[in-house]
């Protein structure tokens, strides 16, 4: 959404600090995080060596390289930890990943350059959003199946009640005037949670980031405003 429209002032935040630092780092230093992924060869003895290193005691620029290689080159491009915050995605089976795409990368960090970076809990981050502001919510998704579970961004877990906190915290949102949209599956508890003062429209999405084969491809999913 940010990459998309660009706007002249935003705040992007999220609690994984390990996604915020990898956003601080490709807007601050890319030229290091491109020399540093540059160097990393793609082959699994290195990922399995490499997802283990201590990450968090690096600089904003090898937390974006140590990011951005593993999305690359783990199964199905996912984030997910342990409860000890360890990233536990195993190799994935690309032949050729392109590891290192540097224009992309000058891109988003000449995008990023005046945009505010923050490692908060959502309700936090929004607590001074006015009228006339635009928030976008882009949450863990409610699964679909209970086997198809997934909602391991961060060691913590994002399950129903935190479904419900967001849900309120979009209703008092529109109250004061702040537009908000939200994406979010089509699973029941999403219709229910926004049944009743909002405006829900389907679109379909092309899923690539899934740990199941067989539910990739075009899925129905919810905006929500
Ligand atoms: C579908 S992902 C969105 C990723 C993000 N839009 C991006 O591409 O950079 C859901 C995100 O919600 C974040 N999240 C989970 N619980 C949160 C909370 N309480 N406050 C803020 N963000 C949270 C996760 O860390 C995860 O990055």
């Amino acid at each position: 959404m940010f990459f998309a429209l660009r706007p002249r002032r935003a705040v992007l935040a999220d609690v994984n600090a390990r996604l915020i630092r990898t956003y601080r780092g490709v807007r601050n230093n890319v030229e290091d995080v491109i020399r540093l992924l540059r160097s990393y060869p793609h082959d699994s003895t290195f990922f399995y060596r490499f997802r283990e290193a201590n990450v968090d005691g690096g600089s904003d620029a090898e937390v974006a390289a140590w990011f951005i290689y593993l999305n690359k080159t783990g199964f199905n491009g996912l984030y997910r930890v342990n409860r000890d915050n360890r990233f536990n995605v195993p190799f994935g089976r690309y032949a050729s990943p392109n590891i290192c795409d540097e224009s992309t990368l000058r891109a988003c960090s000449a995008a990023l350059a005046d945009a505010e970076l923050l490692v908060d809990d959502f309700e936090v981050v929004v607590a001074k959003a006015k009228r006339g502001d635009f928030v976008y919510f882009d949450p863990p998704y409610v699964p679909l199946s209970t086997t198809s579970s997934f909602t391991s961004y961060t060691s913590s877990g994002f399950g129903n009640a935190e479904q419900k906190r967001l849900r309120d915290l979009a209703t008092r949102l529109k109250k004061r005037g702040v537009r908000v949209l939200l994406s979010n599956s089509s699973a029941p508890l999403v219709r229910n949670l926004y049944a009743d003062g909002f405006d829900l429209i389907k679109v379909s999405a092309t899923r690539v980031v899934n740990s199941k084969a067989t539910a990739r491809g075009s899925i129905v999913e919810l905006l929500i405003k």
